[in-house]
């Protein structure tokens, strides 16, 4: 019989043996400087995992066994950011750092500014959440506001501790940011591996973490060790800081790894120095950095700058000029988008950048290559940037023959056969024919890929077979293919079938702004997506919006609202969104929560300027509720609030016979 004082014996011992393996973790992988061998660690993680199978009561999430990785997950659910994950401008010069610093002071009206620089690391933004000293949670960065939960990867990072130390343990609640990355060293060895066996190579180490950070299987993302370096704080309860020196010294205590190469300056010509000493540095490290993040230290002149739009004004990327090596231009070829933008791209004399080796750089648009005066044969200088496609950057003019070719932009679709339209204004040409192979197929490719409707099982050389035996010519037929059609393709027996099917099936899950951006829309990326979707709800506010509704919406220019506004404008396109809905996809947001209060099941519009609050804290006022407030005006809709000044959507209303109340009104009916 097991008695109580057994129960609190291997309780005690539990305990002992996860403070010991956390510490030795953090010792070898933060510290770098391990006191136990691999051997004793072995023993000591294998006695707890027996001790924890024996006494599944005491499991615990944050126990150094949990790192492995749990069961592979259906999706990733979403986590908003306690503040925004914001971005950075950037600074490419001296003179646009001391503009910096000169802003800054003019804003501060002091001269005495504080820095601190960092390294850039090119890795993924990450948020780690802990309560009472233990992680609970993980996400990406997302779109700044909305990220996904990967906190079963994260936990496969050994640099990430599971427990903070140093006080850490005492703070109710943290969030601290920083950047995954993939170390160089890592980086080659699983490009060799994979060459081994004979598989694609990733492109370059911040594109092999993104993919790692999202497999739905952790044990996906433990196979690509990960690193971590720590180097904000997104919230804390309780706790002061004064600077952002205090703040990675505090982060290195609570026992995480802060990348030590960080300077404090008493001003911008420190920074300058800093920046342009660590250029031709970077080689030497073992993690790609594209630049260098120059912040205010001072936090409350932090909050007194503030941001604006999505880049705080404390805080700026100085970034390093791209690697660049040069080689022979063997030909241009043009490949066909999915918007039907006829692409160029450079065929290269393979050539080494960066660690990597180069044979196709992107030659951006006909414009590009003519003001360039890029030639078939010319040797070209080549330049790697980030995580961006290698880019031609220009001829080497001393190195002409004269035998180099001046080349031709195709007046026909190399797909489709059909004329090229070049309009004035547009810096591409584009195929416009839409029946055109190639825009269908690319078109596919992005409509099944992860970020629009991720159909899992289903690659491009599976669309390409679909295409060809005539079972689809759009997005909409995927869901009306048969089990005898799957099986006709080859390779694909009972159990690829029903995987595939439900892949298909699941696909329907996708919120609706993944559906809006796996359409295919012409200059809409998935962060364009998200605004379109919070601002317009569901398809038939957006379908029904003007070019000018559509611009109104910060951060959407006309160029976006044009675009958008042609799509929905057009009858085949109105036909396949029409089918997409039919099969069952997402046309509206998502509901945030169940609602209550007392104006649930009522919609709202305000229009006009209202006497007591802005129009959006009146939107906000009215959700709090449990109200709906709805984008266009419809027979749907319950109540118009009229404010001083009302618009168009008056005489709208009044034409519907909709209900228009005052301000007074609407406060009342939440009283009732
Ligand atoms: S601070 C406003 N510090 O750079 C604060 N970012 O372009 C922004 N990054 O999304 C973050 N190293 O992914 C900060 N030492 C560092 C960084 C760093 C890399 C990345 C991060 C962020 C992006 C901003």
């Amino acid at each position: 019989m097991t008695t109580q004082i057994d129960i609190d014996r291997v309780a005690a011992r539990i305990a002992d043996l996860r403070q010991k393996l956390e510490y030795h973790n953090y010792l070898y992988y933060v510290k770098d400087s391990p006191e136990i061998s691999d051997a004793e660690y072995d023993r000591m993680f294998r006695e707890l995992l027996e001790l924890e199978t024996a006494h599944p009561e005491l499991a615990s999430p944050d126990s150094p066994t949990q790192r492995v990785g749990g069961e592979p997950l259906e999706r990733f659910n979403k986590v908003q950011h306690h503040a925004p994950m914001l971005s950075l401008a950037n600074a490419f010069s001296e003179e646009e750092l001391r503009a910096f610093n000169k802003r800054v002071s003019g804003l501060l009206e002091r001269d005495d500014v504080a820095y601190v620089t960092e390294l850039k690391i090119d890795g993924l933004a990450i948020a780690l959440t802990y309560q009472n000293g233990s992680f609970v949670r993980g996400a990406t960065r997302g779109n700044g506001i909305i990220g996904e939960d990967v906190t079963a990867n994260l936990k496969t990072v050994k640099q990430i501790p599971l427990k903070l130390k140093g006080g850490g343990e005492r703070i109710p609640e943290i969030e601290v940011r920083g950047e995954v990355y993939l170390p160089l060293s890592t980086f080659n060895a699983l490009n060799e591996e994979r060459a081994d066996k004979g598989l694609a190579l990733f492109a370059n180490p911040r594109n092999a973490a993104a993919g790692a950070i999202r497999q739905l299987d952790p044990k996906m993302t433990a196979a690509r060790p990960l690193s971590f370096f720590g180097y904000a704080i997104g919230y804390i309860e309780g706790g002061e800081l004064q600077s952002q020196k205090e703040t990675l010294e505090s982060l290195q205590e609570w026992g995480f790894p802060v990348n030590t190469n960080f300077r404090w300056h008493d001003s911008i010509g420190g920074v300058i120095s800093f920046c342009s000493g660590w250029e031709p540095k970077r080689e030497s490290l073992d993690y790609e950095i594209d630049g260098v993040v120059v912040k205010v230290d001072d936090l409350e002149d932090q909050r007194v700058l503030g941001t604006v739009s999505r880049d705080p004004r404390w805080a700026i990327a100085y970034k390093f000029p791209g690697q660049v090596a040069t080689t022979k231009l063997k030909e241009i070829g043009v490949n066909v988008g999915r918007t039907g933008s006829m692409n160029p791209y450079a065929v290269l004399e393979p050539v080494k950048l960066g660690g990597v080796t180069i044979k196709l750089a992107t030659l951006h648009n006909e414009d590009d290559i003519r003001r360039k005066d890029i030639r078939v044969g010319d040797m070209v200088v080549v330049k790697r940037a980030g995580d961006v496609i290698p880019q031609v950057v220009g001829p080497v003019l001393e190195q002409r023959t004269g035998k180099e070719k001046v080349f031709k932009y195709p007046d026909k679709c190399p797909s489709c056969g059909k004329p090229v339209v070049h309009e004035e204004g547009e810096a591409m040409a584009y195929c416009v024919n839409r029946e055109c192979p190639a825009q269908i197929f690319e078109g596919l490719n992005h409509f099944i890929s992860r970020g629009a409707m991720d159909i899992r099982g289903l690659g491009p050389s599976t669309v390409f077979k679909l295409l060809e035996l005539g079972f689809i010519r759009n997005a909409a037929d995927l869901y009306s293919l048969s089990e005898e059609q799957l099986a006709e393709l080859p390779g694909f027996k009972d159990k690829s079938i029903k995987n595939l099917q439900s892949a298909i099936e699941d696909s329907k899950k996708r919120p609706f702004e993944n559906v809006l951006f796996a359409l295919g829309i012409r200059h809409i990326g998935e962060g364009v997506a998200a605004l379109l979707t919070e601002a317009f709800h569901d398809l038939d506010g957006l379908m029904n919006a003007s070019e000018e509704d559509i611009s109104g919406i910060m951060g959407i220019g006309p160029r976006i609202a044009h675009s958008v506004y042609e799509y929905f404008n057009d009858p085949q396109n109105r036909e396949l969104v029409e089918s997409l809905r039919h099969a069952g996809l997402k046309m509206e947001r998502e509901k945030r929560a169940i609602k209550t209060g007392p104006l649930v099941g009522k919609s709202f519009i305000i229009t006009g300027k209202l006497e007591t609050m802005p129009r959006s804290a009146a939107e906000k006022w009215i959700e709090e509720r449990g109200g709906t407030v709805l984008s266009s005006v419809s027979k749907k809709l319950d109540y118009l609030v009229v404010g001083e000044d009302p618009g168009s959507k008056l005489a709208k209303a009044r034409k519907l016979g909709v209900t228009e109340i005052t301000e007074k009104k609407l406060f009342a009916l939440a009283d009732e």
